[in-house]
């Protein structure tokens, strides 16, 4: 039996964090991610925005057929018609959510030229249709924490009356803090008619670097949701990182006597894998999730922890789904020793899937003496990149390069199944690569970021590799990784370049994320 009170965890990944300017994910990725969800008790997915697009209206639709035990919930503005779509993408799910929003501060009040009155009646009408709909509706005032007290009150206890079960109290702009967050949590319960009854939730965006503290600020007030996505992946400087409230009720439970179902061993896999199908790394010194959150660098760090672990350490890498101990792969080591390795790191590989990353792993090994659990990775990652039915592929790359520039690079790529080569001249290698892909698949996208990360220590280390590019407001991005940088970075690009023919495609027939905005209700 436990004795502490239990937090709902709701995930935004695949909706707040998938808004964030490329990180726009497949639809295999979406259901991949979903399941992986379901898997680590995560309560509620947030799956997408069901209006936005043919595209987010499919992949909701087919999570909620597949869910297991998760809540599925799409998001809908405050008309009939998004809230009608929305029902139609989650009502396949065993327990369907309707979320619908609307702004409420001066600010957003003024976008739709709405009254006070006509906007609470628009959000008793709105809310009550979806209560017609569905018995799980969940609803938002957005930019709540800028909103008046007295209007606030008044539209939640409408939306109370009106059949929402889940008010959920957003923080659009991160612009609250710790002492404010858990302050208004408990005003709305104690305040509102009806407070009691039903369970307050915190969205909370991270523009002040609070967003962890204020979610955990506001369940102290009172709440019993976070709204969160996987490596605080969101809109400007993005939501609340679940890994961070998770393991923080969990290490400090004696000051936060809080209590989840996620497992938190799962952590660590869909960390990796929602950092590869976005394309946004996770920074080094990230908490819980960074590469360097468990390292021990420092001489005096080590022997303390060699002496005992709790010196330095407050939370145990297993918890978290890491190992303690590292050993790498070389040459000779074989296939069951790289299954062990892949359980270890949390994926679930399928005997083919298994054999292709075998191949590619004592390639690797042939080049560099030991293969990490990082190469893996990101041989991992490279591997997802090939799996797409891609448009473009590198074939063949040969870089010249000189004190006495200009560089030079004879390039051969796939282009619809049709091999074509090129030479072409720049100011340094990875210029000269760019630009015999730029002659031979003549396009416009700009290129917003070029980002070269070394995967392990030693001259030989793998390059990871990261381009963003963007055209005409289309965003995305690549990744790859190899031994040689110019390889990664000629493989990276294109691997964009065939990310943002998908993106084209999804725009000609209609389907832009553009084409809503959260201004319409
Ligand atoms: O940040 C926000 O206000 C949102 C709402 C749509 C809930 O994401
Ligand atoms: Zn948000």
């Amino acid at each position: 039996m436990t004795t502490t009170d239990r937090v709902v965890i709701f995930d935004t990944t695949l909706r707040d964090g998938e808004q964030s300017p490329g990180a726009t994910m497949t639809h295999e990725e979406k259901l991949e991610i979903a399941e992986m969800l379901d898997d680590m008790g995560v309560d509620i997915i947030e799956a997408g925005f069901p209006i936005a697009s043919e595209g987010d209206f499919n992949a909701v639709s087919e999570i909620a057929r597949r869910s297991k035990d998760a809540v599925i919930c799409g998001l809908s503005r405050a008309n009939f018609k998004d809230i009608d779509r929305c029902w139609e993408a989650v009502k396949n799910a065993g327990k369907p959510r309707i979320h619908t929003f609307i702004g409420t501060s001066p600010l957003h009040r003024a976008i739709p030229n709405l009254t006070q009155d006509e906007m609470a009646e628009r959000i008793h009408d709105t809310v009550t249709h979806a209560r017609n709909l569905c018995d799980n509706v969940q609803w938002s005032p957005m930019d709540a924490t800028r909103t008046e007290w007295d209007y606030l009150k008044r539209v939640v206890e409408i939306a109370i009356k009106a059949g929402a079960s889940t008010i959920n109290i957003p923080d659009t702009v991160g612009y609250t803090a710790p002492v404010e967050s858990a302050d208004l949590i408990r005003r709305l319960i104690a305040e509102c008619e009806g407070g009691e009854d039903v369970i307050f939730a915190t969205h909370c965006h991270n523009d002040l670097g609070m967003a962890t503290a204020n979610s955990l600020a506001a369940v102290e007030g009172g709440a019993r949701q976070i709204e969160c996505t996987i490596n605080g992946l969101g809109e400007r400087a993005g939501n609340t990182a679940l890994e961070e409230v998770v393991m923080a009720m969990k290490t400090r439970s004696d000051i936060m006597p809080f209590h989840t179902n996620v497992d938190t061993t799962k952590i660590m896999a869909i960390s990796r894998r929602v950092s590869t199908v976005s394309g946004f790394l996770v920074q080094p010194n990230k908490a819980i999730v960074g590469k360097n959150a468990f390292a021990h660098e420092s001489g005096i760090h080590q022997d303390g922890m060699l002496k005992n672990r709790e010196n330095f350490e407050i939370m145990r890498p297993e918890d978290i789904g890491l190992s303690g101990t590292s050993l790498p792969l070389g040459k000779h080591s074989g296939r069951a020793a790289l299954r062990a390795k892949m359980d270890e790191l949390g994926y679930d590989l399928g005997d083919n899937q298994l054999n292709d990353l075998f191949v590619r792993m004592k390639a690797l090994a042939d080049r560099k003496k030991e293969v990490f659990d990082e190469d893996l990775i990101a041989l991992m990652r490279d591997e997802a990149a090939d799996d797409q039915n891609e448009y473009l592929k590198v074939k063949r790359l040969r870089v010249v390069c000189g004190t006495d520039g200009p560089q030079e690079a004879e390039l051969t790529l796939e282009i619809d199944g049709e091999d074509k080569s090129i030479d072409a001249t720049g100011d340094g290698p990875v210029d000269a690569t760019f630009n015999a892909v730029k002659m031979l698949f003549p396009h416009n996208a700009r290129l917003e970021l070029y980002q070269v990360h070394a995967v392990t220590q030693g001259t030989d280390a793998q390059a990871t590799v990261s381009v963003r590019m963007n055209e005409e407001g289309r965003i995305a991005t690549g990744q790859s990784a190899d031994t040689d940088t110019v390889v990664a970075s000629a493989k990276a690009y294109v691997n964009a370049l065939n990310r943002l023919i998908v993106r084209r495609e999804q725009t000609d027939v209609g389907y832009d994320e553009k084409d809503v905005s959260y201004k319409d209700v």
